[in-house]
């Protein structure tokens, strides 16, 4: 097995101003997600990679979600979320999503949405959408993990490429692939 070369050797080679965490989270290929959510009657939502499966028996999945957001108060208090898979037409809405805040209007306005079992907004072409109530919240430091009980499913029935995040940009399953390996 080929020996892997010391941090701090990569970190000098790469010569990037970030701490060993955030250079070798850089290394972790993420799939993109916008999770939803209503802020009373108006729709609130934001990018994320923080999403995973939880359980299937019961149906569960997770999201952690910064405590400062406005995304993360609607969350708290309605109760309900929807997690939008994310397909590569998707990269200029996860950048509006994900970048600095902006009105609901200029967010959901760049996409067509509609509802399922909860209310939370769902993107129309999402690869997947889970709708999901909050089972449980568990906050630590700077984010709530929040898990998710599924309560209705939407699958495309497109054959779409997911949108990664990798290396600090989005990309795809086929470029991530020319990143790791080189
Ligand atoms: C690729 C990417 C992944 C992100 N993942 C997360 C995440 O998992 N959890 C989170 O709370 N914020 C994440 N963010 C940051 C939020 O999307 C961003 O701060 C957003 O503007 C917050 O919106 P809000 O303040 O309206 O809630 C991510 C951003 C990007 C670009």
């Amino acid at each position: 097995m080929n020996k892997l070369p010391p941090l701090r050797a990569l970190r000098h080679a790469a010569s990037l101003p970030l701490d060993d965490f955030r250079l070798a989270m850089r290394r972790l290929v993420g799939a993109v997600s916008i999770v939803t959510t209503l802020d009373g009657e108006t729709p609130a939502g934001l990018t994320a990679t923080a999403v995973t499966s939880f359980s299937a028996e019961p149906a569960r999945l997770l999201a952690c979600i910064n405590l400062k957001g406005t995304t993360f108060r609607a969350i708290a208090e309605s109760r309900r979320m929807a997690i939008n898979l994310l397909a590569h037409q998707h990269e200029s809405l996860a950048k509006q999503f994900g970048g600095a805040p902006v009105s609901h209007e200029e967010r959901f306005g760049m996409a067509q949405w509609g509802t399922l079992t909860t209310g939370a907004p769902v993107l129309r072409d999402a690869m997947a959408v889970f709708d999901c109530v909050v089972d449980e919240m568990m906050v630590a430091h700077s984010h709530a993990v929040i898990i998710g009980e599924i309560k209705a499913v939407l699958l495309s029935p497109r054959n779409d490429e997911p949108l990664l995040y990798a290396d600090g940009q989005f990309t795809t399953l086929h470029r991530a692939g020319e990143m790791v390996t080189g």
